[in-house]
């Protein structure tokens, strides 16, 4: 990629809908989240994908709040599919029946991606704060199962859960998943306002660790396991989006179209709407997208640093929300100045004992 011409964006994340059943305090849908009427129409995202498939993306991941809060999803996943792309459906299940997902599967969908609250109905309906969702979940689950759909199950792990990984491991075995994403929780959006309730310690990240490469071992060629380590545990950061706007690209329910989920907290930078601008000149020729690409915009230590090309500075949305500058090293760098004061945060929230604070639609 150069920081002229970048390739083109091989995956679309849409988020539908930030309208979700579910109130996961880790979620990391932003603070202010978009009410129905400024969705996005039918017809708006249908025309989203064409451009996106046009364009060169391979990949759709239909996302939200939670998609199928939308009546119209079949109906977006049968166009998306017609257009060329491989279409994933990221979901907490609730919302799903045995219709829908027949129809859904009518509509060619290729993958679904099933979140995981907890591993049993007290756990799993106290984090996601809907009671019974344990249970719809795994009745969507067998449903998945019989059609037939490849599924990944994704974990996020905390400090409330992380002493249950075995049996998160054992869950997607029984459902039959081919892979499993043991994500530990990315303090951005709602999550952010979690951090004392829901950061792991040390200890936790290093028993989870230990615990993912020995069930690797044990289930080669049965159950792939993702593992996204807690950034505050390291010492550098990872290459966040694979560098800025340079693989992927979001467009959230009102159609903004950003590099990043979290990318909106940049509040110098202004992002231009997938209805009112063709996609293409958003990816090449916007301000926003170019904004972090390349490495010309990159401050100290970073600049000459020989990791840039690796991790590309790491998060500009950490850099933001720690350093209060999106272009500073991200502060999980033990080369920034910021990253003791981030070790030392990040324990002192381990330690702590706080509520869960849940996602809320405005009213
Ligand atoms: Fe990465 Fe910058 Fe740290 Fe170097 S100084 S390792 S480029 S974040
Ligand atoms: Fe935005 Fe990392 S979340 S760059």
């Amino acid at each position: 990629m150069s920081a002229l011409r970048p390739n083109p964006p091989m995956a679309m994340l849409a988020e539908l809908t930030h309208r979700c059943p579910l109130a996961c305090p880790y979620c990391s849908n932003p603070l202010e989240l978009e009410r129905k009427e400024r969705e996005l129409t039918t017809d708006e995202w249908k025309d989203i994908f064409s451009q996106a498939a046009e364009m060169g993306v391979l990949h759709v991941h239909f996302s939200g709040g939670e998609p199928a809060s939308r009546r119209d999803l079949e109906e977006m996943v049968a166009h998306a599919r017609d257009v060329g792309l491989y279409t994933n459906l990221i979901t907490s299940g609730i919302g799903l029946n045995k219709r829908r997902l027949d129809a859904l599967n009518e509509c060619g969908l290729d993958h679904v991606q099933l979140s995981l609250q907890g591993v049993d109905s007290e756990m799993a309906d106290w984090v996601g704060g809907y009671k019974g969702g344990f249970d719809r979940k795994m009745q969507v689950a067998e449903w998945i199962g019989e059609i037939g759909f490849p599924l990944t199950l994704n974990a996020v792990m905390h400090k409330k859960n992380f002493d249950r990984l075995d049996e998160t491991i054992a869950i997607a075995l029984d459902m039959g998943a081919r892979r499993l994403e043991v994500a530990t929780v990315q303090f951005h959006g709602w999550a952010a306002k979690n951090r004392a309730a829901l950061m792991p310690t040390r200890e936790q990240a290093k028993q989870a660790r230990l615990t993912v490469n020995a069930a690797r071992e044990r289930l080669e060629g049965v159950l792939v396991i993702d593992y996204v380590p807690a950034d505050h545990h390291s010492d550098y950061p990872k290459p966040c989006m694979g560098g800025w706007a340079s693989t992927g690209i979001n467009v959230a329910p009102d159609g903004a179209v950003l590099p990043c989920h979290a990318a909106h907290t940049i509040k110098s930078l202004t992002f231009d709407k997938a209805h009112e601008k063709p996609l293409k000149e958003i990816w090449y020729d916007s301000d926003a997208f170019n904004a972090f690409r390349g490495f010309d915009w990159m401050q100290e230590p970073c600049r000459s640093c020989e990791l840039k090309t690796k991790d590309f500075g790491g998060c500009r949305c950490q850099a933001m929300a720690i350093a209060g500058d999106a272009a500073a090293t991200d502060p999980v760098c033990i080369k920034s100045p910021l990253h003791g004061e981030l070790v030392r945060q990040a324990e002192a929230d381990a330690e702590a004992d706080a509520d869960l604070v849940y996602r809320v639609m405005p009213t």
